[in-house]
């Protein structure tokens, strides 16, 4: 019998996040209180991993950590949502990626991240990596060429390759090279213009088979080469903490596609999660918090 295709492959980084809630974000040569500080596991790699674990999709993290405590404590938060870190990068010449996360009490952030062992993730990953994948999912706080390396051998291997272009790509999209593009509307507008609403086919035009842009509160945009656009409205939330929804929405949508669920589900489930992430403090903290809820 032939062996069941049903894992998603998460290529992306992985940080120790150090968050401040501040009354305010500081204006240049201002020096503030914060309200509190935690750290916690992140990256938006990690992160999206952790989200696509806790839905019970089979889930395996290629990605890069320090040889330090941070390392380790990613590993086991990762473990701890079910994901396969059989492919952790563990570098001895790097520290394990850190972010530097402002916190607003409406739940708005401003993130500086210093990429650490990130900046030494390879794509030239082993095939056995790829072995039962349906879906990769990539992000860009890695180097952008490795991630590209990345998705063109998953894409030998058929495996299908969705892109979170976040951060914003620095060059054009290589054409043809991704199925899935899910981006913001910041990103979107660098990557096709800001006239983007105005391209009669997004898809084709940026060079892949569907788009999804995601546009906080106002909800979803799917859009598909020759189908008309498919929106899907956010739920109403109180929002506490932004940090990390959008890789909530990445990691879920993908979780759910990998199971075989058809686009508009994926994008139902997604939504419904990155806005129940807004409602807990913290990125992946938020996530196990859904879970402990849920059980
Ligand atoms: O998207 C949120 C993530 O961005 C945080 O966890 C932080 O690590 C930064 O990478």
């Amino acid at each position: 019998m032939a062996e069941q295709v049903s894992s998603l492959l998460v290529f992306g980084s992985i940080n120790q996040d150090i968050v401040l809630r501040v009354p305010e974000f500081p204006e240049p040569g201002q020096t503030l209180k914060a309200l509190s500080t935690s750290r916690a596991t992140g990256g938006k790699g990690a992160n999206q991993a952790a989200a696509a674990a806790l839905q019970g999709t089979t889930t395996r993290m290629i990605g890069a950590v320090g040889n330090d405590p941070g390392g380790s404590e990613a590993r086991s938060a990762l473990e701890a949502a079910g994901v396969d870190t059989s492919p952790l990068l563990v570098s001895d010449g790097a520290a394990t990626g850190t972010a530097y996360i402002n916190v607003r009490g409406d739940g708005e952030n401003t993130i500086v991240v210093e990429p650490g062992a990130n900046a030494v993730l390879s794509g030239k990953t082993a095939d056995s990596v790829f072995a039962d994948a349906r879906w990769a999912l990539l992000s860009l706080e890695v180097p952008e060429t490795e991630a590209m390396e990345f998705a063109t051998r998953a894409q030998r291997h058929g495996v299908q390759v969705a892109l979170n272009a976040s951060p914003s790509l620095t060059g054009p999209l290589p054409q043809g090279l991704v199925d899935l593009l899910i981006v913001n509307e910041g990103e979107i507008s660098s990557l096709a213009g800001s006239a983007w609403e105005q391209i009669e086919d997004l898809p084709t035009a940026v060079g892949v088979e569907s788009v999804v842009v995601t546009r906080g509160g106002a909800g979803v945009d799917l859009f598909q080469r020759g189908v008309p656009v498919q929106h899907v409205p956010a739920d109403a939330v109180r929002v506490v903490d932004t940090t990390g929804c959008g890789d909530a929405f990445a990691g879920v949508m993908m979780a759910a596609l990998t199971r075989g669920a058809g686009y508009q589900e994926a994008l139902r489930q997604a939504t419904s999660y990155a806005g129940r992430a807004a409602e807990h403090p913290g990125a992946m903290s938020a996530y196990f918090l859904i879970s402990e809820r849920d059980a």
